[in-house]
């Protein structure tokens, strides 16, 4: 049996991993993330934000997947992951999958769900060579942190200093490409710099979001 609603409570055990990227059942999933959602929220309660239905018309048949972690029937976790190639992060490598965003709610931790959902996605891209996905340091949002990235196994592989055009000007961050290998022959990965300063495009909750802060009509948002 498979969980229909998150307010049905109905599950087959305390813990699940949902691939939500395909059933419309769990299209709501996609399109909002999970720290922005109530436990009961409906299925009217989200838009479909024109960059992102762009973005997964483009990368789900090409091997995107989104997986979302029910504990107890509640939404508490979730991972997103592609193909390096096909990844709005700007990551070049051979077979390699990046890790767009892992999310574990406060109310789930203390469970290793994030190591769980980290196992699952390797699991199911077994063939890659590695994992890749970007940490942030000094960063002034809460998210991607470098450190928490690191807790999850991945290691920093190379790095730029930042500062957005149009927030905190004066103020750097630092941007990290972080590696978490398959096998120890695996060649690490690189990335594109002047797309990097671009910010991404794929999810509007993201720290990096180009569109927000008045760059609509910039194309570079960020600069060294
Ligand atoms: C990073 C994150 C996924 C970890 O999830 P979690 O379920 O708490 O992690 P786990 O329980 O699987 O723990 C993973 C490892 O991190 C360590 N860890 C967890 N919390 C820690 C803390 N506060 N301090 C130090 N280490 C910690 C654990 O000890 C564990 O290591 P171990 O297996 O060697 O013991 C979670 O904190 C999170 O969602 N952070 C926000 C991520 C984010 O910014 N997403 C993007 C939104 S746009």
């Amino acid at each position: 049996m498979s969980v229909k609603f998150i307010a049905d409570k109905t599950v087959s055990s305390p813990v699940e991993i949902i691939d939500v990227t395909e059933d419309p059942e769990y299209e709501r999933f996609l399109y909002r993330c999970i720290l922005h959602s109530k436990n009961a929220w409906t299925r009217a309660s989200y838009r479909k934000h024109k960059l992102r239905r762009e973005y997964l018309e483009f990368v789900i048949p090409r091997g995107f997947r989104k997986k979302v972690l029910f504990y107890k029937g509640d939404h508490v976790g979730m991972i997103e992951y592609v193909p390096a190639e096909v990844s709005d992060y700007p990551i070049i490598g051979d077979n390699v999958i990046v890790m767009n965003c892992i999310w574990v709610h406060k109310r789930g931790q203390g469970h290793n769900f994030g190591k769980r959902l980290i196992a699952h996605m390797m699991e199911d891209k077994k063939e890659a060579a590695g994992f890749a996905t970007l940490g942030l340091e000094n960063h002034w949002t809460a998210w991607m942190k470098k450190r928490e990235m690191e807790w999850l196994g991945f290691k920093s592989v190379k790095s730029v200093k930042l500062m957005h055009k149009r927030k905190h000007e004066g103020r750097c961050f630092t941007i990290h490409l972080m590696w978490m290998p398959a096998n120890e022959n695996a060649k690490p990965p690189t990335w594109d710099e002047s797309r990097l300063l671009e910010g991404t495009h794929f999810c509007e909750y993201h720290p990096l979001y180009h569109g927000r802060y008045g760059c609509e009509g910039l194309k570079e948002i960020f600069e060294k």
